[in-house]
């Protein structure tokens, strides 16, 4: 089997939640080993190790971590437990099952950026995790892996948790910044970048649940060790969400590089009822869907970006040959008419048009105008709004009509025999 447990590995392991366990598992154990390095050799190496960012643009940790601000104080570190991209559920999975990793890899980049303040920002259907996090937390100060002069090393670090109002956008950096300071959860012009001024106009650095976690593991095992899995240029292991319609639904962890066909039919037991496969979205509702002859590709960036996708934030959304690919594109552009945060022109009016449009030909309605007309909008909205989210919109709509024309054509001729 291609699975790679790093982050994963006791993840089974009852009440792994509780620091009792997870100090039976060697938790926290990675901190003796950090005091002893410089901050700027905890830099080099998570720099060294390759491990790129999980939430979606794949950014070199260390780098965006040497990127501060020089000299500025206070620093803050944001994590980003929004976890709201459709398909994505592997983040809920360490905050639930393994929060005091996160502690543990926030304490690590904190201490290599010299911050004395951390969030960690939760989607607002988080409570639970949340509520777990504040004890988990509770734990840690006392046991003083939180708080002052943590294990006597002269180093101070505390965490707070905050739950958001629901919204997709505040998954978005420069949102989720606003909407911490209270503001409306709108993105924020770039730059400048929150490395430079962030949270409350200071140094901040912003990085997902996976990729926090996956430090302890650096600093314990090494770089080198880290950076010996994967591909050359995608390091290490990979948590991926499998939804839709295979028969074992559910988070795998697997080494960078394995193919997606590994994943639909080793990990995920393959299709629902032996179907074939007819297409699948490799990295969250806003990469481009791929269709099936791509299933050999590797679930790495580089092989997915190369295959015209994304890895995003590591959700494969599996699609079998029982559907016509409208549907599943009118219900992603559905989401994103209701998330679009209406900043911006193109965005806001343009997830609505393309809505309205889909729906017009998913109830028989449409004409090949209209599909003309939804690749028009693509193109008006791609690289034409404020923040990624446009592009994200796009792209389960431009990628169904580029490889799945005859679907649309098939509901457009029903149409014209009037058998809609
Ligand atoms: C619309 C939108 C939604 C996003 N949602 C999330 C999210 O839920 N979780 C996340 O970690 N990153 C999300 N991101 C990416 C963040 O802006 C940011 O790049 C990320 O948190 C940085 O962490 P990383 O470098 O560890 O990946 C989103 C980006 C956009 C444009
Ligand atoms: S692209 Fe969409 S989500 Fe982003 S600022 Fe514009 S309207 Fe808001």
């Amino acid at each position: 089997m291609p699975e790679l447990k790093l982050l994963t590995k006791d993840i089974d392991k009852k009440d792994l939640h509780k620091l009792s366990v997870y100090e039976e598992t060697g938790g926290y154990g990675s901190l003796k080993k950090l005091f002893k390095k410089k901050p700027d050799e905890v830099i080099e190496m998570v720099k060294a190790s390759g491990l790129r960012g999980r939430g979606g643009a794949g950014f070199p940790a260390g780098l965006k971590w040497s990127f501060l601000a020089k000299d500025v104080f206070p620093r803050y570190l944001c994590c980003n437990a929004d976890e709201s991209e459709p398909g994505t559920c592997k983040d809920r999975l360490l905050l639930e099952k393994t929060p005091h990793l996160l502690i543990e890899g926030m304490i690590a980049c904190a201490y290599a950026c010299k911050i004395e303040t951390g969030y960690i920002y939760f989607r607002g259907e988080f409570q639970h995790a949340s509520d777990l996090m504040d004890e988990a937390l509770k734990e840690a100060r006392a046991k003083n892996y939180l708080g002052k002069n943590i294990m006597g090393s002269g180093f101070d670090f505390e965490i707070h948790t905050h739950l958001g109002a629901g919204a997709y956008i505040c998954g978005e950096e420069s949102a989720l910044l606003n909407s911490l300071e209270g503001r409306r959860g709108e993105p924020r012009l770039k730059p400048p970048f929150p490395a430079v001024e962030g949270l409350y106009s200071k140094p901040t650095v912003i990085n997902n649940v996976e990729t926090l976690c996956v430090v302890p593991y650096i600093i314990n095992e090494g770089p080198e060790k880290y950076a010996s899995y994967g591909t050359e240029k995608s390091k290490g292991s990979k948590l991926v969400s499998v939804s839709g319609h295979v028969k074992k639904p559910g988070n795998y962890e697997i080494e960078m590089g394995t193919t997606v066909r590994e994943l639909i039919y080793e990990l995920a037991g393959g299709i629902r009822n032996d179907n074939k496969l007819k297409a699948y979205i490799p990295g969250g509702s806003s990469t481009p869907m791929l269709p099936a002859d791509l299933v050999d590709t590797p679930y790495d960036y580089e092989s997915l970006a190369a295959a015209g996708s994304m890895l995003g934030s590591g959700a494969l959304i599996v699609i079998d040959d029982q559907v016509n690919i409208v549907e599943s594109t009118l219900r992603l552009a559905s989401f994103y008419k209701h998330e679009s945060c209406g900043k911006c022109t193109p965005c806001r009016e343009g997830t609505r048009w393309m809505w309205q449009l889909l729906d017009g030909i998913h109830n028989g309605e449409g004409t090949n105008q209209q599909v003309d007309k939804l690749v028009d909008i693509c193109d008006n909205i791609s690289f034409k709004s404020f923040c990624p989210l446009g592009d994200a919109a796009v792209g389960p709509v431009a990628s169904s009509i580029k490889y799945f024309r005859e679907d649309y054509e098939a509901l457009l001729k029903r149409n014209a025999e009037g058998t809609a």
